[in-house]
């Protein structure tokens, strides 16, 4: 049986089937998660917030619970999206506003531009650059050490 989940930035309902995540759920309307860990609740890049319905969740688990410690936009709605499976009706979910550093795929292309949206850490979900904030140079060395050890860090969790 499938449950109805509305996505808030988009304003559109979206069958899931009962226990799929909210990740299926997120994903078949195009919108922009990264799941930059494979979806194994390791990372910040599927965080969203419940604002109704946490009731019709899963419980969190431990890994959920340990990842969404380190998340520090993280409040009582908070959910790793690949971890939260659904089994009840009522579900409406929020986006952080953002994209993740590890979505961009030439960070010296930034270079003296003002960032359109934030740029996000994808493990911490923190907040790197500020939507409207010019970008430069040292900025960019630091955001490209971010990217590499954020994958270097999710590459040893895989290989672990
Ligand atoms: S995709 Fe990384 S925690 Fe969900």
């Amino acid at each position: 049986m499938a449950k109805t989940i509305k996505l808030d930035p988009i304003n559109v309902n979206v069958a899931i089937q009962t226990n799929d995540n909210l990740l299926s759920g997120l994903l078949s309307k195009d919108l922009q998660v990264m799941k930059e860990c494979g979806g194994r609740g390791m990372c910040a890049t599927c965080h969203v917030y419940v604002t109704q319905g946490m009731e019709s969740l899963s419980p969190l688990n431990r890994r959920e619970q340990r990842t969404l410690e380190v998340i520090t936009t993280c409040t009582k709605f908070s959910r790793l999206a690949c971890q939260a499976r659904v089994l009840g009706e009522g579900v409406v979910v929020e986006l952080p506003s953002g994209m993740y550093i590890s979505d961009i795929d030439n960070i010296e292309d930034l270079i003296g531009r003002r960032a359109e949206d934030n740029i996000l850490h994808p493990l911490t979900g923190a907040v790197l650059v500020e939507a409207g904030k010019l970008i430069t140079r040292s900025m960019i060395t630091q955001l490209q050490d971010t990217q590499v050890e954020a994958k270097d860090y999710l590459a040893k969790t895989r290989d672990a």
